[in-house]
């Protein structure tokens, strides 16, 4: 059997979930790489930037990883902006919805919470206040969220950066997407 036999939940059984749930298992440890093949789709139009998103993705993560960066914080770089194409209004929120069932609380409030911190450096030319993140200061991710968009992110613009190839973050995504999602791992098989 392949596929659940059932037509709606409320006729499922234990066997169904077993299986759907061994197929899901399957998905999950899988996600990684296809993160990483959304990640390609930032490649080419540069929307008017010096460098396209793709690049600046790499270049962001190259410079945390540089700074001496842990590894989570690293992959946080790297995704951040993977959202760009599905929701340029609003695109922290995909990256921070991937990465959250994998990472710290406070790396996914900084990821959630980058354009607004981004903003201290170009916000003043839309007629924007460029201080707003200072309503944060207070926050406990506030500190690493300032490091991340002034030293990593806003500077990753540089067609001239050696930036590294994706290559060199593969290992490291899957690392961290295979940790267990919010920290258990429950399964149909080991449910009595
Ligand atoms: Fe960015």
């Amino acid at each position: 059997m392949n596929q659940a036999t059932f037509t709606r939940f409320d006729e499922s059984t234990r066997d169904d979930w077993a299986l759907i749930d061994a197929h899901f298992q399957r998905y999950q440890n899988d996600a990684s790489r296809r993160v990483l093949e959304h990640l390609l789709r930032l490649k080419g139009d540069t929307h008017g930037y010096p460098v396209d998103r793709y690049e600046h993705c790499l270049q962001t993560a190259t410079r945390a990883l540089a700074a001496g960066a842990d590894e989570e914080t690293v992959v946080c770089a790297l995704l951040h902006d993977i959202g760009d194409d599905l929701a340029p209004a609003n695109h922290a929120e995909i990256a921070a919805a991937i990465l959250e069932p994998f990472i710290d609380p406070l790396n996914v409030w900084m990821i959630r919470h980058h354009e607004l911190f981004q903003g201290y450096h170009y916000r003043t030319f839309y007629g924007l206040d460029p201080h707003a993140r200072e309503a944060y200061r207070e926050h406990p991710a506030y500190a690493r969220t300032v490091r991340f968009c002034d030293e990593w992110d806003q500077c990753s613009f540089d067609p001239d950066y050696p930036t590294r190839p994706l290559e060199d973050f593969i290992p490291m995504v899957e690392r961290v997407m295979s940790r267990p999602p919010f920290g258990e791992t429950t399964s149909v098989e080991d449910t009595p």
